[in-house]
């Protein structure tokens, strides 16, 4: 399939800005923000849908405010679990694969090994339980899919846990970092880039092996190892002047509205074995996006 054309939802967020910069030659991709189609309109998305006419939909929207979610439970659950289905039911409804990010946070984090896409779900919090419904709906509604799990999203752009670890590491010359919790960061470019892989197998193949599967980097580490690796880098670059003394602390010294899971590391190995892509080094990654905020400081 020539030019296929791919609609990106979501345009604007961490990931969807890291599609929109990174699409290989041969596809024609549209990308839409929440101003532009909000998921939870179902009249809007039917509308939409019908104009682009895509050949293909990555869904790279959602209610992603873990904490605030929890006060704002009904506008998660219409955005992560209605909103996905009425997409993907108008997915379907024209016979269009669709492509739906995920979270580790589907999980209760109580297992010690990494997590398989097989294993028991079992979230936290309102924001883990909405993504979750939101998975269940789209594999009732939309044969034809992919839901890729991800997990710590930093990068460029938005809000993460790289850029508020240098806007603190700027203003403080101490910082307590939570060391009980452990997972993989998980660069939005290096997302992106798996993505584009899927879709371009798609468009070449006019098939995929359907399912859900799991993409984060590797290794597993605790929030306080990734901080410890951002000012390391992040000190050499000039990016931070004087790096803060990171103080190992526990989650009860860090209380949020939203329980997170104290063990939230993915599995890669099924997307490795049916696509060879592996799991991406975050600290390699990490570099790249260091490097970039770098450069737009100038
Ligand atoms: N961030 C993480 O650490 C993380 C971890 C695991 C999985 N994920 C998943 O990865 C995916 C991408 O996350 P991200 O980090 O790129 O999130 P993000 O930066 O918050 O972007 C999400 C985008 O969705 C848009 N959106 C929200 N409600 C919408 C609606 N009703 N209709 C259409 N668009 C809507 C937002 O637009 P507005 O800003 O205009 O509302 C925003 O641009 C999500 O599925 C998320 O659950 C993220």
């Amino acid at each position: 399939m020539n030019n296929m054309r791919v609609l990106v939802i979501g345009a604007y967020g961490q990931v969807g800005r890291e599609l929109m910069s990174s699409a290989p030659a041969g596809l024609e991709v549209r990308g839409l923000g929440s101003a532009e189609l909000d998921i939870s309109d179902a009249g809007q998305l039917e509308a939409v849908i019908a104009k682009v006419n895509p050949a293909f939909i990555v869904n790279a929207a959602a209610y992603t405010a873990v904490d605030k979610a929890e006060t704002e439970s009904e506008r998660a659950w219409q955005v992560n679990a209605l909103g996905v289905k009425s997409l993907a039911q108008t997915a379907a409804r024209r016979d269009i694969p669709l492509l739906h990010i995920s979270t580790d946070y589907v999980f209760s984090g109580n297992a010690r090994q990494p997590y398989k896409e097989s294993d028991e779900t079992g979230p936290n919090g309102v924001y883990g339980a909405s993504k979750l419904a939101g998975e269940l709906l789209l594999s009732a509604h939309c044969a034809r899919h992919i839901i890729l799990r991800t997990s710590w999203v930093f990068g460029v752009h938005g809000n993460n846990f790289v850029k508020t670890m240098i806007r603190l590491g700027q203003e403080r010359n101490q910082l307590g970092v939570v060391a009980d919790q452990f997972g993989g960061p998980t660069a939005a470019g290096a997302i992106a880039r798996a993505i584009w892989v899927l879709v371009e197998q798609y468009r070449q193949q006019g098939r995929l092996a359907w399912g859900t599967y799991h993409f984060s980097g590797a290794p597993a580490c605790s929030w306080h190892e990734f901080a410890t690796e951002i000012f390391a880098q992040a000190g050499k670059l000039g990016l931070v002047e004087r790096p803060p003394v990171l103080d190992a602390i526990e989650t009860r010294e860090y209380p949020t509205p939203a329980r997170r899971p104290s063990w939230s590391v993915l599995d890669g190995e099924k997307l490795d074995t049916a696509f060879g892509i592996a799991p991406p080094d975050w600290r390699e990654e990490l570099a790249t996006v260091l490097q970039q905020l770098q450069s737009m400081k100038k």
